[in-house]
């Protein structure tokens, strides 16, 4: 089956929305968590097939047969609606295994409410904005399911405008940090210290998780989750995936900090930064644009 083509952008409660993520609206609203499920949340770009592939190894290893499947297939995305799959919240419903890993990119605002009663932990992933910027380019340019990029410039201005797919990085990022604040089930990773030193982020990981590998277990995470072991790995690379084209970009593109600087002009970099300052002028949250 072919894909339509590319999605329009429309706006849904406020946030920017296309219809694969809005078409399942009600049962992904009332969707039912169960206590153990874990959730990956992140802005779309930020490390969350990373963050996905670590949790599946950490709780299901790395050879369990029935584990042989494309991470987008044993990480369901919750709110998923697209030609080609069935929906997430039917995959999930349907899934047998414990725990659940769910994938979302929902603004915290709009996960529904479920995960909260149930107290599910939650496992945030933040990128810097102009590496998530980037990131989410190259993968518009590849991914037939995503709207039009348009050139480089343009696309810059409509994420700075928050007229993305999930909406506003500003708004997302500050948004789960802020109930992060007051909701001790949420562990809130960034990107940067991942590639800084995965190993010490796994530890944070498993402390909250409540797991205790074996240091010869977490190496053996540490070093499948290595950007260029994970970008050959056809489980984890997304290449089974037919709406993407890696001929224009492959997803594992490039898996480092601070390429924004092969993108951005001077001009556009001062432009960006003193936007930033404004949207960003009312939270504690800083991010490293360079290790
Ligand atoms: P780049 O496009 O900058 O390379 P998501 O999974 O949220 O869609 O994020 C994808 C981004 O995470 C891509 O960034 C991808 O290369 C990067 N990524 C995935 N696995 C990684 C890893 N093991 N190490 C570093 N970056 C990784």
């Amino acid at each position: 089956m072919e894909l339509p083509p590319r999605p329009k952008l429309f706006d849904f409660h406020g946030v920017s929305m296309t219809n694969y993520f809005t078409g399942n609206w009600d049962n992904v609203q009332n969707f039912q968590a169960r206590p153990d499920d874990i959730l990956i949340a992140t802005y779309p770009k930020a490390g969350t097939t990373w963050v996905s592939y670590i949790l599946d190894l950490l709780y299901f290893g790395q050879t369990a047969p029935e584990r042989q499947r494309p991470i987008f297939e044993k990480v369901p995305f919750l709110e998923l609606l697209i030609p080609l799959y069935p929906p997430g919240v039917e995959v999930l419903n349907n899934l047998t295994t414990s725990p659940r890993l769910i994938k979302t990119h929902l603004p915290v605002q709009l996960l529904p409410k479920s995960f909260w009663e149930q107290n599910c932990r939650i496992v945030y992933v933040a990128r810097n904005a102009k590496d998530n910027a980037v990131s989410y380019f190259h993968f518009d340019r590849m991914n037939q399911a995503e709207p039009e990029p348009g050139d480089w410039n343009n696309f810059l201005q409509r994420f700075m405008d928050g007229k993305m797919v999930f909406g506003s990085w500003y708004d997302h990022v500050t948004g789960w940090w802020e109930k992060k604040q007051t909701h001790s089930k949420i562990l809130y990773l960034f990107y940067e210290d991942m590639v800084e030193d995965t190993g010490r982020e796994l530890d944070r990981l498993c402390s909250f998780l409540g797991l205790s590998p074996s240091a010869e277990e977490k190496e053996r995470v540490r070093g499948g989750v290595q950007f260029d072991i994970m970008k050959k790995n056809s489980m984890a690379n997304y290449s089974t995936n037919p709406v993407m084209d890696f001929k224009i970009s492959p997803f594992m593109r490039k898996g480092k900090v601070g390429d924004w600087k092969n993108h951005f002009t001077v001009a556009q970099s001062e432009q960006f930064d003193e936007d930033y300052k404004k949207k960003m002028e009312n939270t504690q949250l800083r991010f490293h644009t360079t290790i």
